[in-house]
């Protein structure tokens, strides 16, 4: 077995795992909220590093907090609507679970099948280098 057909069996397999895995239990009926939302990031703050850089994000009061490609400040609950893991992130200029690798644009609109329940999106508001996160 050469590289590219060790390859191409892996991909093979990895994508079953993720079928079967999805099978049993895909479902849920929220958006990953997580109730109400009102707190203050201070992009000052060493542990809020990341939000100076676009891209970035940080993750506090379960909403994943990120510096978008335009520069602009987007929040998100870090709880996937998939199977309700808190395991959002923001890549790609996009919200993306690296449980089953649910897609949501920055609105939180679905982009795949595990995204299909889309996604809580929070408010923000930038006062000076305060950060104000809220629903
Ligand atoms: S929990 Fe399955 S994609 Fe997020």
């Amino acid at each position: 077995m050469n590289r590219k057909e060790f390859l191409a069996k892996l991909g093979m397999g990895a994508a079953f795992a993720l079928t079967a895995t999805c099978l049993g239990s895909c479902s849920s009926d929220n958006a990953g909220e997580t109730g109400d939302v009102d707190f203050t990031l201070d992009l000052d703050a060493a542990a809020n590093a990341e939000l100076l850089q676009e891209g970035g994000f940080v993750i506090s009061n379960k909403v994943v907090v990120a510096k978008n490609s335009d520069g602009e400040f987007v929040a998100a609950t870090v709880v996937c609507s998939h199977e309700d893991l808190e395991q959002i992130v923001f890549q790609n200029n996009i919200w993306r679970c690296t449980a089953h690798l649910a897609e949501f644009n920055q609105q939180g609109e679905g982009l795949n099948a595990n995204g299909s329940n889309g996604l809580a999106i929070y408010q923000t508001e930038l006062s000076g280098n305060m950060l104000r996160v809220f629903s």
